[in-house]
């Protein structure tokens, strides 16, 4: 189901009208359907029926609470990726017994806080890693479940900044090096093996890398146990593609179907980390125009969101669909549509046919994923609002930040006389 439509040739989330969200809560503004989130949730759930599983959110995707507390309500787990992640599944009402912990950094305090709420596994992606996770365990007179982020050098086929999984990546530990590093975990007191785990990148558009990786973990494990290693879990991270313009990826339902054979008969729990597929199209970026500038050879339509709120046109040359909230039928123009950021990477879409006044309000579509979570305040711009939609419902589930709150906490260096 859309729940992005146009009523009356009004672009509408749910129930509501964005330009009632604009007169109420100004731009620019992030606005999410609730009812998306859910529904795309529910597609991994309900395609992953008949295999012992779990859906673990990836909370750097869109981390806002009500975002979480929706997912949290869905019985969704999460994977998280620093302690502010953690903290805020817990604040959200998620199970700290559902959440998976990764990346590459992982800091001493981190882990201690991890193992006091009682984590379901870590996420290893060094040796070093695991020597320090068992001594803060043992610490504590905990045991620390883990499972290893093997780097299976699989190419997801995506953009260089958001493959994972290929053995140049920081990523993960070797395949070659995996059957002594769990061999290693298993002799560790302090360490318990609970499953194996891999992210082989974002924005997969197909199911061959994530069928490679499948296999490459799955001969792991026969390995491990003929060494009297099992696994209890395997996680094969996150990374299904979302349609931003004209990509095809393959649904959810179609890449478990992909790889519910290669399960049948193991008694493994099979854990997913999907962020974007659940978070980017179930939202937007809502921005207002400010002027219409025509140029010599390019016509600039300046509005007042930009890179510093949603980066990935800047960062990864990202393409997004960008319309007019309300129909006009006079003809269109070509336009980049940019940000007031005094940078020329300050640009949400380049070369787009337009039909644009100003005062008009904009939506950049499918940025319910990596947008918030990524935006700064770079030129000393205040963060945008964020609003959840529920049918005819609209709730500011973080408000604009205030001109007050961008150096509140900031010192004058005051000089004693
Ligand atoms: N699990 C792990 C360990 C990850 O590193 C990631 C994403 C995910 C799961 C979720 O992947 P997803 O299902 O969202 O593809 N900022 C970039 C994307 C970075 C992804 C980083 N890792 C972007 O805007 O395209």
């Amino acid at each position: 189901m859309n729940h992005f439509a146009r009523r009356e040739g009004a672009l509408h989330v749910e129930d509501v009208a964005l330009s009632a969200i604009a007169g109420d809560v100004g731009t620019p503004a992030y606005v999410y359907s609730k009812a998306a989130l859910e529904g795309h949730w529910r597609a991994f759930d309900d395609a992953l029926t008949g295999i012992d599983h779990l859906v673990c959110y990836a909370v750097k995707a869109n981390s806002n609470l009500a975002v979480l507390g929706v997912l949290a309500d869905l019985g969704s787990g999460f994977d998280v990726v620093s302690r502010g992640e953690l903290e805020r599944v817990v604040a959200a009402g998620g199970d700290p017994a559902a959440v998976v912990f990764s990346g590459v950094g992982k800091q001493r305090a981190e882990m201690e806080r991890a193992l006091e709420l009682g984590i379901h596994y870590f996420n290893v992606e060094s040796e070093a890693e695991l020597a320090r996770l068992a001594e803060v365990a043992r610490t504590h007179g905990v045991t620390a479940p883990v499972a290893v982020r093997v780097n299976p050098d699989v190419d997801a086929n995506t953009h260089p900044y958001i493959s994972t999984g290929l053995k140049h990546n920081k990523f993960g530990i070797s395949h070659s090096d995996t059957l002594r590093i769990y061999q290693q975990a298993a002799d560790t007191v302090g360490l318990e093996v609970a499953g194996i785990a891999c992210h082989i990148g974002s924005q997969l558009t197909e199911v061959t890398p994530f069928v490679d990786a499948l296999d490459r973990l799955l001969s792991l494990t026969d390995e491990l146990s003929t060494r009297g290693i099992s696994m209890r879990h395997l996680d094969i991270g996150g990374g299904l593609g979302i349609r931003y313009r004209d990509e095809e990826p393959p649904s959810a339902g179609a890449y478990v179907d992909a790889i519910r054979a290669r399960l049948a008969g193991r008694r493994l729990s099979l854990h997913m980390e999907p962020g974007r597929s659940i978070a980017g199209n179930a939202g937007l970026l809502l921005v207002g125009v400010e002027y219409v500038k025509p140029g010599d050879g390019k016509n600039f339509v300046v509005v007042d969101g930009a890179m510093n709120d949603y980066i990935r046109p800047a960062l990864y040359q990202a393409w997004c669909e960008i319309e007019n909230v309300q129909h006009r039928s006079t003809p269109t123009r070509l336009y980049d549509i940019v940000g007031p950021v005094c940078e020329s990477a300050d640009f949400l879409g380049k070369d787009r046919h337009l039909s644009v006044e100003p005062g008009d309000l904009l939506v950049v579509h499918s940025a319910g994923a990596y947008g918030f979570g990524m935006a700064s305040n770079y030129n000393s711009r205040p963060r945008a609002a964020e609003v959840m939609v529920s049918g005819s419902d609209f709730r500011v589930v973080r408000p604009r930040e205030e001109m007050a709150e961008l150096f509140a906490s900031e010192q004058l260096w005051v000089t004693a006389r």
